[in-house]
């Protein structure tokens, strides 16, 4: 089953001004221009090659959506919150983003769960005000911690962090790729211990059999698209790629300079 590649960056809460994310999205513009034109360095179709999508703060989603425009880079929110509208201080609605142009909503990065004490059934109800909205497509992260890790929880955690996200969405929404998963090994997220391929792989065909046995379905399971994500680099991403299971990357430090996210796409092509 062949399924698209997908290369994000996840900018964090960086750069400090406006004046470096623009000078960012400037070179990330160049960039993916000369690689997603008709006659790209890839000899292929542009809607072939590789989905992209780069997830700046909130005060720069405007300014990346007019300088990325025509580039093929899409624009996504780093978080959003359960509710549409009203007293709220503070908070930001899905569909304020979408209606904003924005593509992708990215939910449950390990750094909302433990930072902002973000749980599954919380993430479950954003999860869902998103998929009210057609075409928006949420990027739910999962992943364990160290000690879990250490103390052999992977499967569980994984499963329950599944089964709490995913409570009462319907297998239509991975179907039809409205959600992508990222793998996320806490360990690995900021600390340059990138999993090893055979570790993404592994916990990749974790994610698609708690899917298949969620669902009663293999296809829903063999459909989803799964990106790993952990100090991605452009070295580190071929032999993550050549994994069977692995579909992409949610990159974070890396995805700050535009050349090494720029060649981390390469590898993804
Ligand atoms: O969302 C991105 C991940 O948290 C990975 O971050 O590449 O800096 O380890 P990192």
């Amino acid at each position: 089953l062949h399924r698209r590649p997908i290369v994000a960056g996840n900018w964090k809460l960086n750069p400090s001004t406006r004046g470096e994310a623009i000078t960012l999205l400037k070179l990330l513009a160049a960039n993916f221009i000369n690689h997603r034109n008709d006659n790209n360095n890839y000899g292929l179709a542009s809607s072939t090659l590789p989905e992209v999508v780069i997830f700046p703060p909130l005060p720069y989603l405007s300014d990346a959506i007019q300088i990325l425009a025509g580039s093929g880079i899409q624009v996504g929110a780093q978080t959003a919150g359960p509710n549409e509208k009203g007293a709220y201080t503070g908070e930001i609605a899905p569909s304020m983003l979408v209606s904003s142009g924005v593509s992708h909503i990215l939910l449950g990065h390990s750094e909302r769960r433990t930072l902002f004490g973000e749980t599954n059934e919380y993430i479950n109800m954003v999860l869902r005000k998103c998929l009210d909205i057609p075409s928006v497509k949420v990027i739910l992260c999962i992943g364990e911690s160290l000690s879990e890790y250490e103390n052999g929880l992977l499967e569980t955690v994984i499963d329950e962090q599944l089964r709490g996200c995913l409570a009462n969405v319907d297998a239509k929404y991975l179907l039809s790729d409205r959600i992508i998963l990222a793998y996320e090994p806490v360990w690995a997220i900021g600390t340059g211990l990138t999993a090893t391929p055979s570790q993404a792989q592994y916990a990749h065909e974790v994610i698609r059999a708690s899917l298949a046995k969620y669902y009663g379905s293999e296809e829903v399971a063999s459909a989803v698209r799964i990106q790993y994500g952990g100090s991605v680099t452009p070295e580190s991403m071929e032999a993550l790629m050549s994994e069977r299971d692995v579909d992409g990357a949610l990159v974070g430090g890396a995805s700050l300079n535009a050349d090494s996210f720029t060649r981390i796409f390469d590898v993804a092509v």
